[in-house]
């Protein structure tokens, strides 16, 4: 017999002011296993900024003071920064855009493992996702462009395996994963893909979740797509 699926659980999404994180926000809201949904993000009160380290520690202290987090999805990211659009040529690199980059795709949601990590229970089956992308593979990395969002995203994924080696000690039944949403509708994608050869954001969120339903706590982090298929790091 197996054990019936835990009910009462508490999620929160980081970045649920975008297409993935509201389409995130609807579907764990609209599953009675969990009993609160907290939706934060700059425009949420509490609420955060990835460039204010400060902003995260209050909103995760807040979170914290009530109770324990069973599943915590950071759909924070950026393609286009400060008006500057990704790289398509080693000429076009800057060390501004790159350092952005890496602070928006990797050094805020580094930030967000360092505060939320903690708060996830230790005696219940929990998850930590963050948002990564395909680019983010070095092996699967045939193209070549997107200097920056590739390189913070490759960043993103080596700081959620840290993350998930050294949390696991402490949290064993908790699955961390990177996840690849497929290309979906949102203001991120909009510049670089017609609508109509994008995904709903509602249809990547409710796949990813039944991905991360599936997944087994392994000790490390997992690196998988909407269709629950393996990526190469
Ligand atoms: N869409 C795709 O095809 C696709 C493909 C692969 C991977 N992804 C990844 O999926 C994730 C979600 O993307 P999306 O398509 O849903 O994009 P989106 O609608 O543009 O959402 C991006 C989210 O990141 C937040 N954000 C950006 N800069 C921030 C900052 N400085 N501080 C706090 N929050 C900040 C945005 O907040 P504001 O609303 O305040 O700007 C928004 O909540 C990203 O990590 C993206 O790289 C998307």
């Amino acid at each position: 017999m197996t054990a019936a699926p835990s009910t009462g659980l508490r999620a929160v999404v980081l970045g649920a002011s975008g297409a993935l994180g509201g389409a995130f926000v609807d579907a764990l809201r609209a599953n009675p296993r969990f009993a609160e949904v907290l939706a934060l993000s700059r425009s949420s009160t509490p609420g955060f900024d990835l460039d204010d380290e400060a902003s995260i520690q209050r909103c995760a202290h807040a979170v914290g003071q009530g109770g324990a987090v069973h599943w915590l999805i950071d759909t924070t990211g950026a393609l286009e920064i400060d008006g500057v659009g990704p790289e398509k040529r080693l000429d076009a690199i800057s060390a501004q855009g790159l350092v952005r980059s890496m602070q928006i795709n990797a050094i805020g949601p580094a930030l967000l493992m360092k505060h939320f990590i903690p708060l996830l229970s230790s005696d219940m089956p929990t998850v930590y996702a963050t948002l990564s992308a395909r680019v983010g593979s070095i092996a699967d990395n045939r193209k070549g462009g997107w200097y920056g969002y590739r390189a913070a995203k490759a960043a993103r994924n080596m700081l959620l395996q840290n993350a998930a080696i050294e949390a696991s000690r402490r949290h064993p039944l908790a699955v961390f994963a990177a996840l690849q949403p497929g290309t979906v509708r949102s203001k991120l994608s909009r510049p670089f893909v017609a609508p109509s050869d994008a995904l709903a954001p509602e249809a990547s969120a409710a796949q990813l979740l039944q991905v991360l339903q599936s997944l087994k706590p392994t000790g490390r982090a997992q690196f998988v797509d909407f269709r629950g298929a393996s990526i190469p790091w």
